[in-house]
């Protein structure tokens, strides 16, 4: 079966006492992940030793990065490497946020090389998809995320993409407070799924988990979580809160 997942992404928030406060909270929180669950935080690089240290013993919490370099090793100031985050035995790297893609202009080649750089070393991307606004009103959100996966994930072997791990995060959703409905999410995630079966088989394709990302908030997880092609969240705001994330969790499958 596939991994159902709940995924923190901090982005660019809380100072290194706040980030040890909230790990705290999750680590002494009442949640009892079993094998199919897996939670992740994705914390800014300064923090990813630190809170690994205090994650390390907790069956089935990880850390994860939020971004990983294009490019192997070199003259590129201000860039980490997934060979740094291989060292530092970091298994989990989010690539191809939509703030990546738009603020730092991160095309679908580059996510390419980064997937491709990522599992070379062994960690495991979160790819991110989805489609802005004015795509979603012109209704071609489907063949938009079709062509983010091929151009950026077809590369990939058959082995690789076994127990890959996908968000669809549609760019209106994000941080506005405005969720997707969970018969939205559902109808793209099982397109997704379609799309990596086409290519996959639908073997491969059903062992894919693949992640809501929107404006998730405790009150709108279980039923988003609830639909057959939706293997949990990647969280945001609603990540930062304790409690909040904390019924996040709970309310994966
Ligand atoms: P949000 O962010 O939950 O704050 O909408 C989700 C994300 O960008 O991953």
């Amino acid at each position: 079966m596939r991994k159902q997942i709940a995924a923190a992404n901090w982005k660019m928030n809380l100072n290194l006492q706040q980030a040890i406060e909230l790990t705290n909270q999750l680590v002494n929180s009442d949640i009892h992940l079993n094998e199919e669950h897996q939670v992740l935080l994705a914390v800014p690089f300064p923090y990813l030793l630190t809170v690994k240290e205090m994650t390390d013993n907790v069956l089935g919490m990880s850390v994860c990065a939020q971004n990983m370099a294009s490019t192997k090793n070199g003259a590129f100031t201000g860039e980490v490497s997934g060979e740094m985050l291989r060292g530092m035995n970091i298994e989990f790297v989010i690539i191809g946020h939509s703030e990546r893609r738009e603020y730092f202009h991160e095309n679908n080649d580059i996510l390419a090389s980064k997937v491709k750089l990522a599992l070379e070393y062994g960690i495991k991307p979160v790819f991110c998809c989805g489609e802005p606004l004015d795509i979603r009103e012109s209704n071609e959100q489907n063949s938009f995320v079709e062509i983010q996966l091929k151009e950026s994930l077809f590369h990939l072997t058959d082995n690789q993409m076994k127990n890959f791990i996908i968000a669809y995060e549609p760019i209106w959703a994000i941080g506005t407070g405005k969720t997707a409905t969970s018969d939205q999410a559902q109808e793209m995630h099982a397109h997704i799924r379609a799309v990596i079966a086409n290519k996959y088989g639908k073997e491969i394709a059903e062992t894919v988990s693949i992640l809501y990302g929107g404006s998730v908030k405790a009150t709108n997880a279980k039923d988003i979580f609830s639909k057959p092609d939706v293997d949990g969240g990647l969280v945001g705001g609603a990540s930062l809160v304790a409690d909040e994330f904390i019924n996040i969790i709970k309310s994966l499958q």
